[in-house]
Parts: structure tokens; C-alpha cells; sequence
């Protein structure tokens, strides 16, 4: 046994110290991150792989406001992919799959698609794929013969594309030839993709999106690490997630090792998250194993009782320090998983030396999480559970199609997690607009334009449980 000389601290132990400032503006200030080497976010902020977390509708959220969303994996893998492809397809500026009807079909054909599909726009294309024709709603208005060819109405000057037209250059071309629908036509004639004005001006709502090099938004995918999860990862990449998440609690081990190295040896493109851990041994372990990004955290989860169980884990502000310093040598982001309660802790995890955080209960209240609302005495919740609770697990083995838990089963489980209501927080949006303006102050307070200086400038001090005391709303009833 060996007890190490340091006293570990966590987030309520330290402040901030204020530094001088030339911030005029706060608001303006970036918070551009990366969340792997590859990976860029402009706003430092995952939400976690929980099952009463992240869902597609999550990560639709999340990347919309620049953060990113990690489905988790308490499901079948044939439904995790359908959650990727929901967010995949949520607000791509290129339709890959376009409708299209050929010159054999007739005006009533167009109808009934129009109708079926609401698309209003439909393309045609001659007996060899090749595009000759567009019809829009437009083209249909008093058209009252179904029977009629449609290459009697359609419009055969159409303005088409490449493939890899950027937005801009697209926005460029509809606006200038006054149209709302771009085909995107290989160098054959064979249409490859549509650009439409709706897709556009929606993507345009969101300037800060976090998005893959298509346009769609950014998602990622937790995993496990047996061997039979190597097809889980296949699939959820081949569905377009942009990054694995390895997920177990104790990440320093020989199994999590084993599994990076597999997935980076089959797919060497794949941006792995390794974690978690708490060492900056284990944190070296895992950039050497592969991982292109680290998360630290050991039982600071809301929900988490891993330390009242196992009597493990390190205070999270420590860990983040130390598990930070050996990643950047390696020039690898690390990720403070847990235990994030404000915007506070974000602005001191990324004084700390991380690049992002991950949030669990604090926005398993908002709408977006899966699970319903709840109301006690007047007041609306929403659920947050451990991944590691006899609840999480009970419903993972029904949504796996493993049946119920049984009694046996549950008394023989020993759990590392508590099923807990949050207080009910409105949208996504609304929460990450007071965390990113919380952490933007916290970056003003120590004079840093950016996450990287915020990280050089940052003086912490260590404080005592009055100085925190001192630090919360106090003498009087806070309304
Ligand atoms: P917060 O505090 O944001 O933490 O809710 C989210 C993180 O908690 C971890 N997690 C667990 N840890 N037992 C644990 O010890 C569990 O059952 C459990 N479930 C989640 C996880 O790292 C998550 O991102």
C-alpha cells in the first residue's frame, strides 16, 4: 500500500483567481475546442452516453448549438444505428437519396409521390438513370389529366451541379438562377444528390452546428468492449458516426486496451474516445493504445456511487489536472466527464487542462432527454440514472431483447449507480446558452480569449469550506 502525499481536489475546493483583463466583450469570446484531434466543437460540451441522456433528439440538440451528442448503448445495435441516421438526417444540406420517377411514369404518378412524401420537387430521368427532367408543385397546379406523361409537364433545362458543391457555392447558384432545388449530377448524367433552398436556409438557422464534412450534423456512438462490439462500431460508422466512445467505468484496463487497438487497427479513420480514467498512467495507457481522445472521470457522476461501493475514484479536479498534463504531450484532448453542476465547474475543468466536458443529469431535464416528465408536489422531473443502476440494467436486457431482469438477478447485482429525479430545465438550447455564458465570463475573469489561454492564464485557489460557503447566495432567502 502506498498513500500518495497529495491532497485531491475537486471543484468546490478551488476559485478562480481574477487576472487582468483587455475583454471588452464577452459574449464574443470563442470557445472553440476540439473534442479529438480530429474533431472540432465550438462550444466545449458533450452530452453522455445515459440512457436518460442522449438519444437522437439529444444529439440533434447538442449539435445544433455546436456541442455533440454520444448516443449510448443500452440498445440493440440494429436501434443505435437508427438513432445515428435519425441525427444523420436531421439537417443535411445534401439530400443523398433524392426521389425520382423516370419518363415511362405519368402526372398522377408525380401526384401521389408529391402527396405521399410532401417533396416538392420530384426528378426524372431517362431508361439509362440519366437526369432530363424536373417537376415541381408548381408545374402540377392545373394539371387536372392524371393519365397524361410526365414529360409533357416537366421542365427540361435543368441547372444542375457537381458532386461536392459546398453550401455556399450552392446558396451562390439558387439565388443568382432564382430556383429552390439544385440536382447534383456526375460527370455521366446520373444524379448523385439534390441541394434544396429549405435544407439551406435551415442549416443557416444554426450557424454554430457542429457538422461532418457533408453537411449532416456530428454524432457519437458509445460501445462496449467485448469482442462482439467490433460490429457494433462497424455499424454505427457505416450509419456516419463521427466518433466512438468507449464505455466502461474503469478505462486503465487490459480489456479497454485490447478493444482501441481493434477498432484502430480495423478502422483506422475512426476518432476512438478511450475512458474513463483517473491516472495520468492510465491516460497515457490509452493515448498508446490508440485513442485519439481521453475521458476522465471516476465516480464524480451525479448519480454515481462507484466511490460509497468500491471506496474508488479520484476527487475530479485532480484527475483532470493530472490526467490532462501527460495528454498533451501526446497532443490528445481529455474530456471532464461528471460531476459538472454549473457553468463554475465547466470554466475550472477547462482551467484545469480540459478540452470539453461531458454532461449527464444536468440536462436530463431538459425536453430533449428520452424518458417522460414527471410532477411532485407542484413541481416537474424528469429521471437521471446511474448506467450502472439495477434500473439501467433492467431495461437494457428487455431493449437488447434479453427478457426481464429477473429477482435472482437483481439480488445477486451489485450496483454503481441511483435512479434520481432532476428538477424539469425547459430546452437544450436555454440551458447551454447559461453554461456557455458562464464559462465565458469564467474566461473573461482570467483574461483568455480562448479555451487554450484560458487554460495558459488560469490561477487556481485552493479555498476552505467557508470561502465556499461564502462563495453560494447567503444571510438571506433567495427568492
Ligand atoms: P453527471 O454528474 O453529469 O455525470 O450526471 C455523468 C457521468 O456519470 C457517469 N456515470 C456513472 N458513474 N456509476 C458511475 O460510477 C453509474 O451508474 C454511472 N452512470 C453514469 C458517466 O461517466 C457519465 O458520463
Amino acid at each position: 500500500m502506498k498513500i500518495l502525499p497529495d491532497l485531491a481536489l475537486t471543484y468546490d475546493d478551488v476559485l478562480l483567481v481574477p487576472q487582468y483583463s483587455d475583454i471588452e466583450s464577452r459574449k464574443k469570446l470563442s470557445t472553440r475546442t476540439n473534442l479529438t484531434r480530429r474533431l472540432a466543437l465550438q462550444i466545449p460540451i458533450l452530452s453522455a452516453n445515459m440512457d436518460t441522456v442522449t438519444e437522437s433528439e439529444m444529439a440533434i440538440a447538442m449539435a445544433r448549438e455546436g456541442g455533440i451528442g454520444i448516443i449510448h448503448r443500452f440498445m440493440s445495435i440494429e436501434e443505435q444505428v437508427r438513432q445515428v441516421t435519425r441525427v444523420k438526417k436531421a439537417e443535411s444540406f445534401v439530400v443523398d437519396d433524392p426521389i425520382i420517377l423516370n419518363v415511362s411514369h405519368t402526372v398522377g404518378d408525380v401526384k401521389r409521390i408529391v402527396a405521399e412524401t410532401g417533396s416538392g420537387g420530384i426528378l426524372i430521368t431517362d431508361g439509362n438513370a440519366r437526369l432530363v427532367g424536373i417537376v415541381t408543385t408548381r408545374d402540377l397546379l392545373f394539371e387536372n389529366d392524371d393519365a397524361k406523361p410526365v414529360t409533357q409537364v416537366m421542365r427540361r433545362e435543368v441547372i444542375t451541379a457537381p458532386p461536392g458543391t459546398t453550401s455556399q457555392q450552392a446558396m451562390a447558384i439558387l439565388h443568382a438562377r432564382r430556383i429552390e432545388k439544385l440536382p447534383l449530377v456526375n460527370g455521366d448524367g446520373r444524379v448523385v444528390g439534390l441541394i434544396t433552398q429549405k435544407d439551406l436556409t435551415k442549416s443557416e438557422q444554426f450557424p454554430k452546428a457542429t457538422k461532418d464534412a457533408r453537411g449532416r450534423l456530428a454524432v457519437g456512438a458509445a460501445v462496449g468492449v467485448k469482442e462482439r462490439e467490433l460490429q457494433r462500431v462497424e455499424s454505427v460508422l457505416v450509419a456516419g458516426a463521427d466518433c466512438i466512445v468507449v464505455d466502461i467505468a474503469h478505462g486503465d484496463s487490459r480489456q479497454e486496451i485490447e478493444i482501441i487497438q481493434k477498432i484502430r487497427q480495423r478502422f483506422p479513420d475512426a476518432q476512438i474516445v478511450g475512458g474513463n480514467v483517473a491516472t495520468a498512467d492510465g491516460t497515457k495507457r490509452l493515448i498508446d493504445a490508440g485513442a485519439d481522445a481521453v475521458k476522465v472521470g471516476v465516480g464524480p457522476g451525479a448519480v454515481c456511487i462507484t466511490r460509497v461501493v468500491a471506496g474508488a475514484g479520484v476527487p475530479q479536479l485532480s484527475a483532470v489536472i493530472e490526467c490532462a498534463q501527460v495528454a498533451r504531450d501526446a497532443d490528445i484532448p481529455v474530456i471532464a466527464d461528471g460531476g459538472i453542476r454549473n457553468s463554475g465547474d465547466i470554466a475550472k475543468a477547462l482551467a484545469a487542462g480540459a478540452a470539453t466536458v461531458m454532461i449527464g443529469s444536468l440536462l436530463a431535464g431538459t425536453d430533449e432527454s428520452p424518458g417522460l416528465m414527471m410532477t411532485r408536489k407542484g413541481h416537474r422531473y424528469k429521471t437521471s440514472r446511474g448506467m450502472a443502476s439495477v434500473q439501467a440494467n433492467a431495461d437494457r436486457k428487455t431493449r437488447e431483447g434479453e427478457g426481464w431482469i429477473t429477482q435472482e438477478e437483481i439480488d445477486e447485482y451489485v450496483s454503481e449507480g441511483v435512479e434520481a429525479a432532476v428538477p424539469y430545465r425547459g430546452k437544450v438550447k436555454e440551458v447551454l446558452t447559461q453554461l456557455v455564458g458562464g464559462i465565458q465570463s469564467g474566461m473573461s475573469y482570467s483574461g483568455a480569449h480562448s479555451i487554450e489561454e484560458l487554460r495558459e492564464k488560469a490561477v487556481l485557489v485552493r479555498m476552505t469550506p467557508t470561502g465556499l460557503r461564502e462563495s453560494m447566495p447567503h444571510d438571506v432567502d433567495v427568492l
